[in-house]
This record gives C-alpha cells, sequence and structure tokens, in this order.
C-alpha cells in the first residue's frame, strides 16, 4: 500500500475535519488490535484512518451541526460511504481499503446502509466494530463519552441484537478487558 498517498488523504482529512480525523486515529488503533497478522494490522490501521475520507466532500457545516439533522441532512451525510468508496477506488487503494469505506455502515441484520448488505466484507466488519467502540467512547457535542463498562454493554447489545459481528466484538471485548487488567496491574505494583 502507498503510505504516501495514505498520508495524503489522511492530511486532508486532518484539514477538512480535525474531529473526524482524531476518531479516525482511534478507529486505526482499536482495528489493528482486532488483526490476527502483520499484514492484516497494516490493511486495518489504513482501513481505520480512510473509512471516513468521504467526508471530505461534506460540508462541514453539516458535519459540525449541533441541533438535530433534518432527514435530508441524514441522507447527506450517510453519502460519506460511496464517496469513500469513489475517492479510494479512484486512488487505487486495495479492495479491502475500499469495501471498509464503502461499508462499515453496514450491519449482519441488512438493516444498514447504504446497500443494506448481508455478507459484509470482514474488512468492514471489523472496521464497524472498532467505529462504534470509538464512537460510544469519545465525547459528542450531544453526550459525554460513555464509560468504559457501559460501552462494552453497549457493544454486547448491539452484537446481540444483531447489528455488529459478535465474533469481533467479542475479541475487542477480551482484548479490552486484558488491557484493562494490565492497565490495574501495572498500577497496582506502580
Ligand atoms: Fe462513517
Amino acid at each position: 500500500m502507498n503510505d504516501k498517498k495514505v498520508r495524503f488523504l489522511f492530511l486532508r482529512l486532518q484539514k477538512h475535519c480535525p474531529m473526524t480525523a482524531q476518531h479516525s486515529l482511534r478507529v486505526a488503533e482499536i482495528a489493528q488490535q482486532l488483526a490476527t497478522t502483520d499484514r492484516e494490522r497494516a490493511l486495518f490501521h489504513t482501513c481505520g484512518l480512510l473509512h471516513d475520507i468521504g467526508k471530505i466532500s461534506i460540508p462541514i457545516s453539516l458535519l459540525q451541526k449541533e441541533v438535530a439533522l433534518t432527514d435530508t441532512e441524514v441522507m447527506a451525510i450517510r453519502t460519506h460511504t460511496a464517496l469513500g468508496r469513489d475517492i479510494l477506488h479512484k486512488n487505487s487503494f486495495p479492495q479491502q481499503v475500499v469495501n471498509a469505506a464503502h461499508f462499515h455502515h453496514e450491519r449482519c441484520l441488512g438493516n444498514g446502509y447504504p446497500c443494506c448488505l448481508v455478507d459484509i466484507p470482514y474488512e468492514a466488519r471489523v472496521i464497524a466494530v472498532a467505529d462504534v467502540y470509538a464512537a460510544l467512547t469519545e465525547n459528542r457535542a450531544y453526550r459525554k463519552a460513555h464509560s468504559l463498562q457501559e460501552s462494552i454493554s453497549i457493544l454486547k447489545i448491539q452484537a446481540e441484537g444483531g447489528g455488529l459481528d459478535p465474533f469481533i466484538t467479542q475479541k475487542l471485548i477480551s482484548q479490552i478487558s486484558e488491557d484493562v487488567q494490565l492497565y490495574l496491574g501495572a498500577n497496582a505494583f506502580g
């Protein structure tokens, strides 16, 4: 994968919407923890960094709007998935990176967007889980960040309800629990 192209596009996102870029960095960090090989780590990191790249084509006034969005505005924001696919395809990114941008809002029961897919590519399911977890643990204009425990409970509900991939979700939850234990252990001895 061409690192220059990744950096170039990520910097464009950072310039257009720093909050989305910050979120994407967290998604990239979380997603790479779900990898099983070095190759997958690099792939998931890139998928995370660029999953919302389509937002560079959405007006910042809309991305930053703090009051409730109209149906038309929601539809406009949802186009970031197809816009992202087009940008990444045009820049010759691997199909998995294109898929992650295009399908990260699809849900396993077929109630996601933009295509209501049931058979969702693996990399898009990984980014969906990382994206939801990152969003839950971040402050938003309309709410404070959820605690770790609340976030884990919400992830479980979304996996059991057929939204998020249950195996990937469980893998992340185990990973988070391990990290917390490590942190507590380090503090206990520190
Ligand atoms: Fe998104």
